[in-house]
């Protein structure tokens, strides 16, 4: 590999200072990060034919499921004839816990992840050794694709364990040749003191535990755009634009969105090009995505919003077919790569509140809270039930050194009733009474149940 030519590209932070961040050089791309898209169809065909069989011949639930509709892994001529075959549902391998929707003996699996799952059963998945290798490797193409190269420290605060966040990033990381501190979520004063003595160019965790770390930066009387973070790598919950831009502005960073399910692979499913930041780019020479509307399951043309369905290409232990993911968004056309991008997820058909008749998100109360200034990005949203009617309840506080609560408590609730069309009480809590994240932010409180 030659010397990067690393153009500068200026960061969005509007408030004059200019960053500097590298945008890979092309020779160092993947040879299917260059592909033309005809090519990647051709590639994408090959392996979805050998994943149907393997599915199909290893995996007696979906062998049941295909046999029941009346489609074999022969009828699969075209992409197009994806459609004929049945989905995958979290339910699925819930019913099969833990292994049975494994396509290869246990013999052969050399690593297990597992979902939480809030209710029930978790949802198990297996690694072959070359599952790791293809999981490194769109990793270490997803923390490039955001401006890391082997010079970078990697500071890992997505947890480690049984959630894929740390052990995902940590693998790509090092498959990049990066420096990696695997610091995993937690401790939070101890993040901030080895990213200052570490000197971590580049943070990997969710973005609302960025939030909570860069709190602690300035609990300590520090400030947090002063560090020597220059891109932090965020997912694994639903952020919008405004606070793409606070974590911008506060930290001084480039913030990135990388998206990935554990039933899929893991973090690095899809991963922003640094020089676009328009959605993440879906490393579809390895995921097949499809986006279908969540009540009827009916295909429909990119560009329309529905739910993102995917299919992996090239997955030994657990081939997936159809994975219905829940997660609502819109495929998108190529731009830094030939491959397809991702909306940025609106939410999660589980996440969508209904408040007497109004479809809300939590991410639509998170654009109105980060309009205001005087708030801080910390919230939570509460759901009751009173005389027979749903109540919202949205929990605030408020920005340091901002004062007169009640007004801006009537604003937020204003501009909610506006954008978001649902009637809401705010209250504004004491400083630090919001719960804080070190993992995945828990948004709802659902009192209903
Ligand atoms: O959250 C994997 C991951 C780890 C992704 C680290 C990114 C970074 P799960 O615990 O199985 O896996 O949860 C997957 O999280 O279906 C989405 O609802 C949500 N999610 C993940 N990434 C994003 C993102 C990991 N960038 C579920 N934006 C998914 C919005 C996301 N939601």
């Amino acid at each position: 590999m030659g010397p990067a030519t690393i153009p500068a590209i200026p960061s969005q932070h509007g408030d004059g200072e200019e960053m500097v961040s590298q945008i890979p050089d092309p020779a160092q791309l993947d040879p299917m990060e260059k592909a033309s898209v005809d090519e990647l169809r051709a590639v994408q065909l090959k392996r979805l034919k050998q994943t149907l069989q393997l599915s199909y011949d290893n995996v007696a639930p979906y062998r049941k499921k295909c046999d029941h509709a009346g489609v074999a892994p022969a009828d699969l001529k075209s992409l197009e004839d994806l459609k004929r075959f049945p989905f995958t549902l979290k339910s699925d391998l819930r019913d099969n816990y833990p292994f049975g929707m494994f396509a290869v003996p246990l013999s052969e699996v050399v690593r297990i992840h597992a979902s939480s799952g809030t209710t029930g059963k978790p949802t198990v998945v297996g690694y072959t050794r070359g599952d790791i290798d293809m999981w490194s490797e769109v990793m270490a193409r997803s923390i490039r694709a955001s401006g890391g190269e082997k010079s970078d420290v990697i500071h890992v605060a997505y947890g480690y364990g049984l959630f894929t966040g740390g052990l995902g990033a940590h693998y790509g990381a090092e498959r990049l040749g990066a420096t990696v501190v695997p610091m995993s979520g937690g401790q939070t004063p101890k993040q901030v003191q080895l990213i200052r003595d570490f000197k971590a160019d580049i943070i990997m965790c969710t973005p609302s535990y960025m939030l909570n770390i860069a709190d602690e930066f300035e609990r300590q009387g520090l400030d947090p755009a002063q560090s020597t973070l220059k891109v932090g790598i965020f997912g694994a919950e639903p952020w919008g634009e405004a606070m793409r831009r606070e974590i911008e502005h506060r930290c001084g960073l480039q913030a990135i969105d990388i998206y990935g399910l554990s039933e899929v692979i893991g973090p690095g499913v899809a991963n922003e090009c640094i020089e676009t930041k328009d959605g993440p780019t879906i490393w579809e020479d390895h995921f097949y995505p499809e986006i279908v509307d969540p009540d009827s399951g009916d295909p429909v043309p990119d560009g329309e919003f529905g739910e993102l369905v995917f299919t992996s290409l090239s997955k030994q232990a657990l081939p997936i077919v159809r994975y219905r993911t829940r997660d609502l968004t819109r495929l998108l056309p190529g731009t830094a790569r030939p491959m397809r991008r991702m909306d940025k997820i609106t939410g999660r058909c589980d996440d969508m509140l209904i408040i007497r008749g109004v479809n809300v998100f939590p991410t639509q109360i998170e654009e109105r809270i980060l309009a205001l200034e005087a708030l801080s990005p910390h919230y939570q949203l509460i759901v009751d039930r009173a005389n027979n009617m749903d109540t919202l309840t949205v929990n605030v506080e408020l920005a340091e050194a901002s004062d007169g609560g009640d007004a801006i408590a009537a604003q937020l609730q204003r501009d909610i009733k506006d954008y978001v069309g649902v009637t809401t009480t705010v209250h504004i809590l004491d400083s630090g009474k919001v719960p804080r994240s070190e993992g995945k932010a828990v948004r709802v409180i659902d009192q209903r149940k």
